[in-house]
């Protein structure tokens, strides 16, 4: 039923609709000849959604900022695509993470499941199958043989690892590995073990240690391992292969972002795509081409571009994750209350975190003189003096309580101590019970 479904209502429209991605009319005649082809019960069934998107057709009629129906459907079709992408697409990366860092030897001799778990890398729980469950439960699938890897591997269950698994003299041998977008930005629920659960896109994956996993490799000199095992968990400078300096970023989520046309903590990028062409080609060495003239970067990998034609989907399913809502129970709602008056009062919060979604990012950005977070530690430059814009975007706040620490270069542990950093550098003045009201509201964010 479905596959009914999407083959012919979704896939038809979609291919028309293609052409009218930036058009603002409604094509409800296209939708009325797929409907007539449908069986009376599916008929039924559609109606109600029909009517409802008839509405939202209206409505966007009316309201230059919604967009019409054809619109709604083929972006939510293009999301869709955008999923698998974020989820499993390497765009030819391989050629990097094998052909040159030679990972996949790494794995398939060294890395167990427990080895792999401890450097923060996630297991979805949801595509395996009962006897790989049964197996590690009453422990008849070993934690600690990288043969085990191997299998999670060619199971596609390694969220943001890659692989393809050949048979080699009868042995299941890991033969190509890469990486998705999933490998930093995504992370699981844990409903299964620590670290083994459902798939949550666009969460950092703060348990992540990038640097590591990279330092893994057989070919990089001891100063280039010193680097790359010097970031930590959850950090990763996506800057260092450029500019040849070592100032690690904290992973940001990729939620939350509708709405917000400046993309990076420097604002680097009007929009999503920007920033994926620039990681997918020049930090997951996908294939295809980077150019900014603003700081000289300029990277081709291999002779095919296998990115420019995902980057509509793979924004398209960013822009589609909301921000999680905080947890029940995980704040004080009258304090969280009082902390609303003060943000917008006495500590002048919203001089820069204005609007639904906290940030003034499409009207300015922000000169390190601006912001609370630098010095840098460890006597860095500045990290917008090596971005395209040289300043800062005012962060947005929803899901804050999701992921400490905080700021870009994630020198604040806490909510507490970005309140406290703010109090102390901005003269708030803020007494303790204030500070900690602004806590609570910052939580409930
Ligand atoms: C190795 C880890 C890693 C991988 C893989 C990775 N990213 Fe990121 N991503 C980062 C870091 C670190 C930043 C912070 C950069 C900054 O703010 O300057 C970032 C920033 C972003 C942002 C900006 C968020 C914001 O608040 O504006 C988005 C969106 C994003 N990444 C999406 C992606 C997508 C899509 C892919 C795959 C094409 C990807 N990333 C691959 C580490 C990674
Ligand atoms: C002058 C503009 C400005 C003001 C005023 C301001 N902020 Fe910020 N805020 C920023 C910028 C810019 C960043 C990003 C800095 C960075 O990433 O290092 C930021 C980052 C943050 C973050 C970290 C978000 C994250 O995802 O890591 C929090 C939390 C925050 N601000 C809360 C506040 C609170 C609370 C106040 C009021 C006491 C406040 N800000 C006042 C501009 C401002």
């Amino acid at each position: 039923m479905k596959n009914f479904i999407w083959r012919h209502l979704f896939v038809p429209l979609d291919l028309k609709n293609m052409n009218l991605l930036k058009s603002r009319r409604c094509h409800l005649t296209h939708l009325t000849f797929v409907f007539i082809k449908l069986p009376a019960l599916l008929k039924i069934i559609l109606s109600g959604f029909i009517l409802i998107s008839m509405n939202a057709c209206n409505i966007s009629k009316k309201n230059n900022n919604s967009p019409p129906i054809n619109e709604v459907m083929s972006q939510a079709s293009l999301s869709e695509q955008g999923k698998k992408i974020f989820r499993f697409d390497t765009f030819g990366d391989e050629t990097l993470w094998t052909g040159q860092l030679k990972l996949n030897e790494v794995i398939r001799s060294s890395i167990d499941p427990k080895t792999a778990l401890a450097v923060g890398l996630k297991v979805d729980s949801e595509v395996l199958p009962a006897s790989v469950i049964n197996g590690i439960q009453d422990g008849s699938i070993s934690l600690t043989n990288p043969d085990t890897t191997v299998a999670l591997i060619k199971l596609n269950s390694i969220v943001g690892i890659i692989g393809t698994v050949e048979s080699i003299e009868g042995k299941d041998t890991l033969t190509k590995v890469g990486v998705s977008c999933a490998l930093c930005h995504s992370t699981v629920d844990n409903s299964f073990a620590p670290g083994i659960g459902k798939r949550l896109d666009g969460w950092a994956n703060r348990d992540l240690n990038p640097g590591a996993i990279i330092a893994l490799s057989p070919v990089l000199t001891a100063a280039q391992k010193l680097v790359y095992n010097s970031w930590g968990k959850g950090r990763y400078d996506p800057r260092f292969n450029q500019d040849g300096i070592n100032g690690p970023q904290v992973i940001p989520p990729a939620y939350g972002l509708n709405g917000i046309n400046r993309i990076t903590s420097t604002g680097d990028g009007e929009n999503i795509a920007y920033w994926n062409r620039y990681v997918g080609v020049t930090q997951m060495g996908g294939h295809g081409t980077f150019f900014d003239s603003r700081t000289g970067v300029n990277v081709t990998n291999g002779n095919d571009d296998l990115i420019s034609s995902k980057l509509p989907a793979l924004q398209a399913y960013q822009l589609s994750l909301e921000a999680p809502p905080a947890p029940a129970n995980s704040f004080d709602t009258e304090a969280a209350l009082r902390g609303k008056s003060i943000f917008e009062g006495a500590a002048k919060c919203t001089k820069c975190h204005s609007g639904i979604l906290f940030t003034d990012a499409n009207d300015r950005l922000h000169p390190s003189s601006d912001i609370v977070s630098e010095p840098e530690p460890n006597g860095v430059p500045s990290y917008a003096s090596r971005s395209a814009t040289k300043q800062y975007r005012t962060a947005p706040l929803r899901g804050l309580w999701q992921h400490p620490p905080y700021f870009h270069n994630g020198t604040a542990l806490t909510l507490l101590d970005v309140v406290r950093t703010y109090n102390r550098k901005q003269l708030l003045g803020l007494k303790e019970k204030e500070i900690s009201d602004l806590v609570e509201y910052l939580k409930s964010l």
